[in-house]
């Protein structure tokens, strides 16, 4: 059973307005618990970084928040982690992971476009859920690329394959396709981690450009990258939060000595 907790209970340094609410919340890998006890909350339209050694859980609690974990019976989700406004418990058995997928999307750390046209891969989804109108999808596809900042590089070769671009354009096509379902939330774990310097780079400025229209989470093992693209930032530590403060606070004056030893890169 869930432990009742008054939502009042639950603050979160530098949240305002609530988009997502993690309440006492565990997730086990059959017997292994990998998240104990989590109580967060996620900014709306704002940027979350995850930061942590490897191993605490970023990756496991990023996957909550779609339902990726279902994938596996043996998983097993505890507590509760509403979206707002409405306040639907996202890994309730009553919650269709499907639809879960649709308002949160995911944007991986390896680029995995589909292996079809750059259109299709944006049309994709959007057919998924029933659009078939050319004109919407391409008016759509032409905005999905565009927040992606992608339009002007591949805007004459639509038909050619996604896999033919670069890996920071198969990336960016990646957070497009992310983008043309109007998600509320999309989750990002290492989203640069394959990439080169100058890709990475631009796939930050789209990062920091989509803060204020789209609530974002992102898990990164790059402080300096976390600082530069984050309003908030959760530092875990062994499944656990260690503390959770905006992004400024947490790197310049760190209220546990646990943050204050890992930014400081005396672990990890
Ligand atoms: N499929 C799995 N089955 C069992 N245990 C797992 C599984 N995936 C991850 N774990 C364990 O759960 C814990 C958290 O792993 P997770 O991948 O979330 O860490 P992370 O913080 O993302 O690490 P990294 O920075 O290396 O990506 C680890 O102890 C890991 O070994
Ligand atoms: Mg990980």
């Amino acid at each position: 059973m869930n432990k009742a907790v008054a939502p009042a209970q639950i603050h979160t340094e530098g949240v305002i307005n609530p988009k997502a609410e993690v309440r006492n919340f565990s997730f086990y890998y059959g017997a292994k618990q990998a998240l104990k006890d989590i109580n967060l909350q996620v900014e709306t339209d704002a940027v979350t970084a995850l930061i942590g050694p490897s191993g605490c859980g970023k990756s496991t609690l990023l996957r909550c928040f779609n339902r990726m974990h279902d994938l596996y019976p043996d998983n097993r989700y505890e507590g509760e982690i509403l979206l707002k406004p409405d306040n639907i418990n996202i890994v309730s058995s009553r919650v269709d992971p499907i639809e879960m997928r649709m308002r949160i999307g995911m944007v991986f750390q390896k680029p995995n476009p589909f292996p079809k046209s750059i259109y299709e891969n944006i049309a994709y989804g959007l057919r998924i859920r029933g659009e078939n109108r050319k004109k919407v999808l391409d008016e759509k596809v032409e905005q999905a690329l565009r927040n992606a900042a992608l339009w002007e590089e591949v805007k004459n070769r639509l038909k050619e394959s996604g896999t033919s671009l670069s890996g920071g354009q198969q990336q960016r096509l990646c957070i497009a396709r992310a983008l043309a379902t109007d998600p509320e939330i999309i989750l990002f774990d290492e989203p640069t981690s394959a990439l080169d310097p100058i890709a990475t780079a631009s796939i930050e400025d789209l990062v920091s450009e989509l803060k204020g229209k789209v609530t974002i989470i992102i898990v990164t093992h790059n402080m300096q990258q976390a600082a530069r693209v984050s309003q908030n930032t959760v530092f875990m530590y062994l499944g656990e939060i260690i503390e959770a403060a905006p992004t400024e606070q947490l790197f310049t004056n760190p209220k546990q000595q646990k943050t204050q030893d890992y930014i400081t890169g005396r672990f990890g």
